[in-house]
């Protein structure tokens, strides 16, 4: 660990110079109206960040995983069955992940955050255009420009990721202690498992309606998802019921967890 990053081990904020990067572009500090001042959640570890049950190592775990199947889907060396089980992976990791940023951590971020609104603003506008180009994939899955559609979603993922790592979650390690970085963790956990898994371009980036409205089709996402042959109607019908009732109750337990005040 270089001089950069000292002072990780107690959690506090390393010295750099402020225009200084990372070989691998990620920005290190940065400084904004307010002189607010952050260090990527990438380059610090895993003890600086609450630990493993963190929202910040849980977000962490989740983006690696969908750049490493980004980079298989794009290094054209996966068969067409792989191709389609990797594209699977990756729209429902990409929607349910994006769903429990939306209803537990921005709303939160936007409470503790000097211009947390803009910063928030900026990752809701990449999350609705890779609704969008998603959506238009999966409508004309044999439209020619399939391919570019999905570069350009791989390229907003990738951008998304950044400005989380580098600029929205830094912001969550300077608001709160360890043990609130858990339960913020376990919170959105507990959404995303029960969050949609495809995309819905209709559906309002912000609470509350994109739960009111994301609840309900997160549980036909679940059963299209799980279930592609169907079964008999009313088993149908009792999944749907079950589902939808556990999903809205762990949106409003897991909302109410991460809206506790800072510092705790
Ligand atoms: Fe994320
Ligand atoms: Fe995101």
């Amino acid at each position: 660990m270089g001089a950069a990053l000292r002072g990780d081990s107690d959690g506090t904020e390393p010295r750099r110079n402020r225009h200084e990067q990372s070989p691998s572009g990620h920005r290190g500090h940065h400084h904004r109206a307010g002189a607010t001042v952050t260090v990527s959640i990438s380059r610090r570890g895993a003890a600086a960040l609450g630990g493993g049950g963190s929202i910040l190592m849980r977000q962490r775990r989740d983006h690696a995983r969908l750049d490493a199947m980004m980079n298989r889907w794009s290094d054209g060396g996966a068969t067409d069955d792989e191709r389609d089980v990797l594209w699977r992976d990756i729209v429902q990791l990409v929607f349910s992940h994006a769903f429990a940023e939306e209803t537990v951590l921005w709303p939160v971020l936007r409470r503790v955050a000097p211009h947390g609104e803009e910063l928030t603003g900026r990752v809701e506008a990449e999350h609705q255009a890779i609704n969008d180009l998603i959506a238009r994939v999966e409508k004309s899955p044999d439209d020619p420009r399939c391919a570019e559609w999905i570069q350009e979603a791989f390229a907003l993922i990738r951008q998304d990721i950044r400005d989380e790592e580098d600029e929205l979650l830094p912001r969550l390690r300077a608001a709160f202690g360890d043990r609130r970085l858990r339960s913020i963790g376990a919170a959105w956990e507990a959404v995303r498992a029960t969050a949609p898994t495809r995309p819905h371009p209709g559906v309002p980036r912000r609470p509350p309606g994109n739960a009111l409205r994301g609840v309900p089709l997160s549980v036909f996402d679940r059963l299209r998802d799980r279930v592609p042959g169907g079964g008999p109607a009313a088993r149908r019908a009792s999944l749907l019921a079950c589902g939808a009732a556990a999903a809205a109750v762990a949106v409003v337990l897991a909302v109410r967890t991460a809206r506790r005040p800072a510092r705790t």
